[in-house]
């Protein structure tokens, strides 16, 4: 880009002051990305249904739509890192590897979309992927063109090989780009994880001018550690990042690990209810052939996705914890003289054996409606029942479990 056109750009941000506008991602997006179970496996031919390749995707899309995913809500297929050839082409055009996306990345777009599904694409605002492929660094410009061409839904762009200090302006300028091609695009950020790592401080107000969603902290594994370490993460620093959080632009604690090999049922209710609580982004990273019965429940519990996409889009926070018991809390519809309805989960860190016994008044709560609440645990069939303000709620948690209500406001 010429000297003065960088000059106007920055002008033109700095006086920006409107919230992003591309009318995307209302409530939290929902859908499906590669990374955390399909990582950058590239050997087609010793692993043919796990590598990175357009076999891959079509087959998640199918089972999106064929296994009711698609029907309660999920609706991106959202590739990650390693589809890149590891050269542009002959125009300094992105392509994908030849072999293991022989049909092109428009073809399989055009694939997921004759689902009724979107499309969802990995690039990096550096030199290069974290996985080491052409980043999109001096190319901007071209790069947003051509996801626009292949019709592109939504961009995840990550910052590895990249200059934290240059983020505040190459990210936004990146995103003004996309908004150029006029195609809609959801734009995923990665600039504030990769910025606090650096220790600097993230400017929250661009993000949310510019980003759909950003990526606050380090990636999930397939661990129930790595559950526990990033809701510790989100309730540490909820005074500081909750509050952005509303329609159109989210804070991303990273994929649903649900159905894979490192969470147990229990535990995947867990990540199920906090996700949803923190009006988190739904992207589920598993083998959709693989998910067992039980997980699938989950994962498409309609209750919890409707806490999740609940449209006042208020983030909650980790309200106490007791007894070693963590109790989250997100404000949600129906809204009744001035009333807010919650959802309300009681999380337990607990290892001994027992479903631990609790106790909570609704002050205790600070749930103050003068009629109460109509109470609903959302993983268990038929528990509904009503709590007064001079009512005791009383329930049992199973160890690494937790018990999810969605608390309805009375008139
Ligand atoms: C980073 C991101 C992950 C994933 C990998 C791909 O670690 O945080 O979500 O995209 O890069 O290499």
């Amino acid at each position: 880009m010429a000297g003065i056109e960088l000059l106007l750009l920055s002008l033109i941000l700095a006086e920006t002051s409107v919230a992003l506008d591309n009318g995307l991602a209302l409530t939290p997006p929902m859908g499906w990305l590669a990374w955390q179970r399909f990582r950058c496996v590239i050997d087609c031919t010793n692993y043919p249904d796990e590598c990175i390749s357009e076999q891959l995707f079509k087959r998640t899309a199918d089972l999106m739509v064929s296994e009711g995913y698609a029907d309660v809500g999920y609706e991106y297929v959202i590739i990650d890192d390693c589809w890149l050839a590891s050269s542009r082409d002959a125009y300094g055009r992105l392509q994908p590897d030849p072999d293991r996306f022989p049909s092109g990345i428009k073809a399989l777009a055009d694939y997921v979309h004759s689902k009724g599904l979107k499309f969802g694409i990995y690039e990096d605002y550096g030199t290069n992927t974290c996985a080491g492929y052409p980043g999109i660094l001096g190319h901007l410009e071209t790069d947003a063109q051509t996801f626009a061409d292949w019709e592109v839904d939504y961009v995840k762009l990550d910052g590895c090989y990249a200059d934290t200090k240059d983020m505040n302006e190459g990210y936004p300028e990146f995103g003004m780009y996309l908004n150029a091609t006029g195609r809609p695009m959801v734009y995923s950020c990665s600039w504030p994880v990769y910025q606090e790592q650096d220790g600097l401080p993230v400017n929250f107000e661009l993000l949310k001018q510019y980003c759909n969603l950003w990526r606050n902290y380090g990636d999930i594994d397939d661990s129930w550690n790595s559950v526990t370490s990033i809701m510790s993460y989100f309730s540490s620093n909820q005074d500081r990042i909750a509050h952005h959080a509303g329609p159109g632009h989210w804070n991303d604690p990273d994929m649903l690990i649900i159905g894979n090999y490192g969470l147990s049922l229990e535990q995947s209710k867990v990540q199920m209810a906090v996700w949803a609580i923190l009006a988190s982004p739904l992207l589920m990273s598993n083998d959709l052939s693989a998910v067992e019965p039980q997980f699938k429940a989950v994962l498409q519990n309609t209750d919890a996705i409707a806490i999740n996409q609940d449209p006042l889009g208020i983030q909650g926070r980790r309200y106490g914890k007791k007894q070693n018991i963590e109790i989250w809390i997100r404000p949600i519809t129906p809204v009744v003289n001035e009333q807010y309805s919650y959802a309300v989960a009681f999380v337990s860190l607990r290892t001994d054996g027992i479903p631990y016994p609790l106790q909570f008044t609704l002050q205790e709560l600070n749930l103050n409606n003068p009629n109460g609440y109509t109470f609903q645990e959302l993983f268990s069939s038929n528990d509904t029942f009503i709590i007064s303000q001079n009512d005791t709620l009383q329930f049992r948690v199973v160890p690494t479990g937790v018990k999810f209500y969605r608390a309805t406001v009375i008139e």
